[in-house]
């Protein structure tokens, strides 16, 4: 039986209504997924108007096609930091608004073959894009422990970093380390378990990031997505953790403060108590809009 794997949209309705001022304007999804957020759009859009759709996983793409079915997107495998250059390609110099939804989608989370979930076993693989090279089992098995520290510390806020680096290059000594069951066995060898959370949640949210150059692309998308918006546009960035919030807070500060740009909402708007209540997932969701103003 093949399986149907679903991610619910977030924020969806709040998203449309601000993003989309030209009912037959150009908007790029950065992060297509499987096409919930453009599906709606495009449910709320001119026969005119155009969806241009990126993501670096070619799976979601191909369901995100067949799942919207709809002649006015267009979609591209790349980065959505590429977007400037890849849009040259096809003509288009600005758009009337983007949308980034950051992280990953409930289909790569639930999908044992990607990697990416702790509960389940699979390959330890966490790439959004299968045809980039490195792989988690790649970052475990071969750097030093001062750089799996690092991102312990830097992208999983893991204040055990040590302990687990220590026990990761212990195990892989023994054996190389190929599963994710087999690295949350190490995590739970060296930290106990507190609270709900498993302990090797922030340690596989490290590994995600730093096998995606996760934070490095929002900063480099940051810089360069603005420049795309047309006077009049809007920028929706949805994020699911505090770095990332952060760097979007920082860099639409400072891009208001340049006098081109202005902030749409004063502090980050989040999800409503039902949409969180029916949708665990949105609960850590914020966004950020900024409007180019001239
Ligand atoms: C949270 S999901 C998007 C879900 C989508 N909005 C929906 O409603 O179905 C994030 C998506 O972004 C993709 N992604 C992550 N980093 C990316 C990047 N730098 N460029 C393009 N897509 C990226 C992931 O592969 C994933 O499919």
């Amino acid at each position: 039986m093949q399986q149907t794997w679903t991610h619910i949209p977030i924020m969806v309705s709040q998203i449309a209504e601000l993003l989309l001022r030209n009912p037959d304007g150009v908007y790029m999804d950065g992060t297509l997924g499987l096409g919930g957020h453009t599906h709606y759009f495009l449910t709320r859009l001119g026969p005119q108007s155009k969806v241009l759709g990126f993501d670096k996983d070619e799976e979601a793409l191909a369901m995100a096609r067949e799942r919207v079915n709809d002649t006015r997107l267009q979609t591209f495998h790349a980065s959505y930091a590429q977007a400037p250059e890849i849009l040259r390609t096809v003509g288009i110099e600005q758009i009337d608004g983007l949308l980034l939804d950051l992280g990953l989608s409930s289909y790569q989370l639930d999908n044992p073959e990607r990697g990416f979930s702790l509960l389940q076993d699979g390959p330890l693989d966490m790439r959004f894009d299968l045809s980039a090279t490195l792989t988690a089992a790649d970052i475990v098995n071969t750097w030093p422990l001062q750089e799996i520290m690092r991102i312990l510390t830097d992208y999983g806020e893991e204040r055990q970093a040590e302990k687990i680096a220590l026990a990761i290059l212990a195990a892989r000594k023994q054996t190389p380390i190929q599963t994710t069951q087999q690295l949350r066995q190490i995590v739970e060898s060296v930290v106990p378990r507190y609270g709900k959370r498993h302990p090797a949640t922030q340690t596989f949210q490290a590994l995600r990031m730093a096998c995606n150059s996760e934070l490095e692309t929002v900063a480099q998308a940051l810089e360069r997505l603005p420049g795309l918006l047309a006077v009049g546009a809007r920028m929706a960035v949805l994020t699911f953790h505090s770095l990332e919030d952060r760097l979007v807070k920082n860099q639409f500060k400072t891009l208001a403060s340049g006098g081109n740009f202005q902030l749409v909402n004063k502090h980050a708007l989040t999800p409503d108590y039902e949409e969180v209540r029916q949708n665990h997932r949105a609960r850590s969701a914020k966004l950020r809009v900024i409007e180019r103003v001239k």
